[in-house]
């Protein structure tokens, strides 16, 4: 059983306090491009995590697709919005975790990410960095890790469920992404490559790209 949770509860701050999940992007919203790509991977069941005041518009939206099983609202953190969904999901197999504001994600990407967490009960998709990455303290450059072992990891991020059940409950703080839950169990997540264009729109300047990616029928 594979199910994913999108997460479309955010409130957009660094984009101006614009709800992007809910942005057209050339004919069809973040969250509607993104749910589709879990469509087209064959996931069994997905679960849309939005916000409290959307969730009634959001299952409209979705009410033609039977593999929207749920919409639920979402939590003050990323991390409680994850909960929320997870709690909905069934209870075997993996749980692939994705940011809606990553509409631009291959399919074939999200099953590789699949087949490995159930294969090796982690994975997330990421890239290796082609910046040189400084350690920065007030303005001032105090190291600089060896490119050659950093990665940007992306979403989705996916786990056997019963890992993450785990992880959850014994979280200690919140956290930006869900690997750290798990590796902070010491339980190694695998990175599957994928690509640089799987952006997580986030600030104004993404949404010029986001448009020629959307053109190019990412
Ligand atoms: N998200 C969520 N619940 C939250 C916070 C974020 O479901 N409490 C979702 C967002 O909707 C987004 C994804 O997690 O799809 C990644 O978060 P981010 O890019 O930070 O989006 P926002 O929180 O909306 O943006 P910002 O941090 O600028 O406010
Ligand atoms: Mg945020």
């Amino acid at each position: 059983m594979r199910s994913a949770i999108i997460l479309a509860a955010g409130s957009g701050t660094r984009l101006g306090g614009i709800k992007k999940q809910f942005l057209d992007i050339s004919g069809k919203t973040v969250l509607n491009r993104s749910v589709t790509k879990f469509v087209d991977a064959e996931v069994d069941e997905i679960i849309i995590v939005t916000l409290e005041s959307e969730v009634c518009a959001v299952k409209e939206m979705f009410s033609n697709l039977h593999k929207v099983t749920h919409v639920t609202s979402g939590g003050k953190t990323r991390q409680q919005s994850v909960k929320n969904g997870f709690e909905l999901c069934k209870d075997d197999g993996i749980v692939l975790i994705h940011d809606a504001a990553r509409p631009f994600v291959q399919v074939e990407n999200i099953k590789e990410v699949a087949r490995k967490a159930e294969e090796t009960g982690a994975a997330t998709l990421g890239v290796p960095v082609t910046d040189t990455i400084k350690y920065v303290e007030c303005g001032v450059i105090k190291s600089t890790p060896k490119r050659e072992l950093l990665y940007a990891v992306q979403t989705p991020q996916a786990f056997s469920k019963e890992l993450y059940k785990k992880a959850l409950n014994d979280a200690k703080c919140d956290y930006t992404d869900d690997c750290q839950l798990i590796e902070s169990l010491g339980i190694d997540v695998h990175v599957v490559v994928g690509r640089k264009d799987n952006i997580k729109i986030t600030t104004a300047e993404d949404l010029s790209y986001a448009k020629l990616l959307a053109k190019m029928n990412l």
